[in-house]
């Protein structure tokens, strides 16, 4: 029996060799999370945080109490760990740990709040909203980054609009952009995320100045697929600025020229300094709001990175979580008999 368990693990180590370095593209989502000031932010109510006190213990005793009568009817009165840990973890879902303490909270936002996806549907109508976009162009995406903040910062005009010779010196450079693709625009506007003022260049108009694609860019990206006979084509941009046009646009032409033709956008976008220029994987997962223009979205790119001890982490996660159980396996088997006892 140990020596197949020992033959099933080599041969899941032998099956995965490469273990990728993961890359959080999203900001935490809180009040704080880069934002348009023009519109709804991020808010939380607190509608629960207890610690420790004697409701919760007795919430869990009572617990415990039904998990061993019911455990104890079905199985002759022996002692099934496995399913006590079912039962304890099922109502525990959503507090913070049993004994320490438990907290919920409510929360508000605009879809277009922090990072986000933009639904082609948010521009564009009969075009797909965010619980229609395939999963296929939302997991395990190639990726590549176009990094113009050179070309910005030269041009010193915050309403820079990125033209399309950026996109073609890139594919001069690396290669043409492989078929269904997510592009990744750098501005190096991410720098400036702490500062909102700052960030969002937003002036005594109330007007946003910040950089973007010009629409010729966005046309150049929406049509590159038709372009080089691919199937699929680019199936989605990121920035990492408020919006995937400039900052002081009226009539949002980048938004159009790509939603229209279901590429779908990323904005608000962490971390493009630490992507490499091609060569990895990208995940997108939208909260799937029914109809929603967008959404506030996790965002992870795996990079490949040769790595030995995969096996020995996943090992040392579970460990941990079956010992946080053991005190509620110790206590179910003391305190319900007890109970049992009590009740008889
Ligand atoms: C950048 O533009 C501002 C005006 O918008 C000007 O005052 C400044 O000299 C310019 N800097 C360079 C390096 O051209
Ligand atoms: C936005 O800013 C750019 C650069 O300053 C300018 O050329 C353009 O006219 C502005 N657009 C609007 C709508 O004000």
């Amino acid at each position: 029996m140990m020596a197949l368990h020992v033959l099933a693990l080599l041969v899941v180590m032998a099956a995965s060799p490469v273990v990728p370095r993961l890359v959080e593209l999203s900001y935490t989502y809180n009040v704080d999370a880069p934002t348009s000031p023009k519109l709804r932010p991020f808010s939380m109510t607190v509608l629960k945080k207890g610690t420790n006190d004697l409701g919760i213990w007795l919430v869990h005793l009572l617990l415990l109490y039904d998990a061993y009568t019911y455990v104890s009817s079905e199985h002759l009165y022996t002692f099934t760990p496995t399913h006590h840990v079912t039962l304890l973890s099922l109502p525990c879902r959503g507090c913070r740990g049993a004994v320490t303490g438990w907290s919920s909270t409510s929360f508000c936002t605009s879809e277009h709040s922090g990072t986000h996806v933009d639904a082609p549907v948010h521009f564009a109508r009969d075009t797909w909203p965010i619980n229609e976009i395939p999963l296929e162009r939302l997991w395990r995406v190639p990726g590549v980054v176009i990094d113009v903040s050179q070309a910005i910062s030269e041009a010193n005009e915050t309403n820079f609009a990125i033209p399309v010779s950026e996109l073609e010196a890139w594919e001069s450079r690396h290669g043409v952009i492989p078929d269904g693709a997510l592009v990744f625009i750098r501005t190096g506007w991410g720098a400036k995320s702490h500062d909102l003022a700052e960030y969002s260049g937003i002036d005594n108009q109330r007007r946003n100045n910040f950089p973007g694609l010009s629409k010729e860019a966005a046309t150049w990206l929406a049509t590159h697929g038709a372009r080089h006979g691919h199937p699929t084509g680019v199936v989605g941009v990121g920035v990492d600025t408020i919006s995937v046009d400039v900052g002081n646009s009226t009539h949002y032409e980048a938004h159009q020229a790509m939603y229209s033709r279901n590429v779908y956008g990323m904005e608000n976008l962490a971390n493009l300094d630490q992507l490499p220029t091609t060569n990895f994987l990208v995940t997108v997962m939208p909260m799937r709001i029914g109809g929603g223009s967008g959404a506030p979205a996790r965002i992870i790119a795996e990079l490949p990175e040769k790595h030995t001890g995969a096996s020995h982490l996943i090992q040392a996660s579970e460990g941990t979580r079956m010992n946080a159980e053991l005190p509620f396996l110790l206590m179910a088997a003391v305190v319900g008999p007890l109970l049992r006892h009590l009740r008889d």
